[in-house]
């Protein structure tokens, strides 16, 4: 892990609300899918803003992320050559066992970013399912990384883009069709994560999660991000995850 200044080279909208900005590190840096940069938003008092890292190519790193308060709405203000301090690579990231050659990648909002990054990891050698649940059609994005896995389906809330049903219904309609993976790896907001920790409970499938908690440090000093276990303990998002076997943690 490394406080990089990071030079943006492109910030742009991508969807509906959504940005996605690249940055150069000035050196390569060695990232594991589903971890996650803390971003320093220029010029504030403002704590920094975690982020899930989408792509890596070289020296460069891209996040894709909503405009929602005051931070993401500075972000996507800044412009090529603005230089921030990234801190990253940060969490533990997802991991797939050498015998776990069926992939489901289950998202939903902002929880749709990682799971590129696992894709771009995993998708050569694995056979990668995606079920990925929008808002609405103005809020599709990550179209053309998706469409690289072997079987990809895009739904919508609303009807909009795909059929109108949620990420974790699309699964499971597949699912029942037969197409039962090795590995389930999911990010997006709670009620989606427990829909989905539901599912894989009942038909007995690993499934592993990634949590969006508030963060502080985001490198385990804090505990801003303290998540409750099943066995009673606690655990720091930021460190021991974002990803947790979703049979280990409280949703
Ligand atoms: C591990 C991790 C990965 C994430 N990856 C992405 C991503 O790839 N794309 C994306 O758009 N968003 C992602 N988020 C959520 C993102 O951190 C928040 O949307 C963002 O911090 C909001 O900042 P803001 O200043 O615009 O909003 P404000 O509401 O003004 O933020 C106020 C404070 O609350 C914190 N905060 C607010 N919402 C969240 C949230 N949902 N999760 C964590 N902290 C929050 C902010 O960091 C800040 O400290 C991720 C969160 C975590 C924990
Ligand atoms: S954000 Fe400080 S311990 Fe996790």
């Amino acid at each position: 892990m490394k406080d990089y200044i990071a030079t943006i080279v492109k910030n742009e909208k991508i969807a509906e609300n959504i940005h996605e900005v690249t940055f150069d590190l000035g050196e390569k840096a060695n990232v594991r899918c589903g971890q996650f940069g803390n971003i320093s938003v220029e010029g504030t008092h403002l704590l920094r803003r975690p982020i899930a890292i989408c792509k890596v190519e070289d020296t460069k790193v891209t996040f894709c992320y909503q405009i929602k308060g005051e931070g993401t709405q500075r972000l996507k203000m800044m412009g090529a050559g603005t230089r921030l301090n990234v801190l990253l690579p940060l969490g533990n990231g997802f991991f797939v066992e050498e015998n776990e050659k069926k992939i489901a990648l289950v998202g939903g909002g902002v929880g749709v970013f990682p799971l590129i990054s696992v894709l771009r990891q995993y998708g050569k050698d694995k056979d990668v399912s995606a079920y990925i649940g929008y808002r609405n059609k103005g809020a599709v994005c990550g179209v053309d990384e998706f469409e690289k896995a072997n079987k990809f389906v895009g739904v919508t809330d609303d009807g909009s883009y795909g059929e109108k049903m949620n990420a974790v219904q699309a699964f499971e309609a597949d699912l029942k069709k037969g197409n039962r993976p090795d590995v389930v790896l999911a990010c997006g907001p709670t009620p989606m994560l427990r829909a989905l920790k539901a599912l894989t409970e009942k038909e007995n499938l690993l499934c592993y999660v990634s949590l969006e908690e508030r963060m502080g440090c985001g490198i385990g000093a804090c505990l801003v991000c303290v998540c409750n276990l099943t066995n009673g303990q606690h655990a720091r998002v930021c460190k021991d995850g974002p990803v947790f076997n979703a049979n280990d943690v409280e949703l």
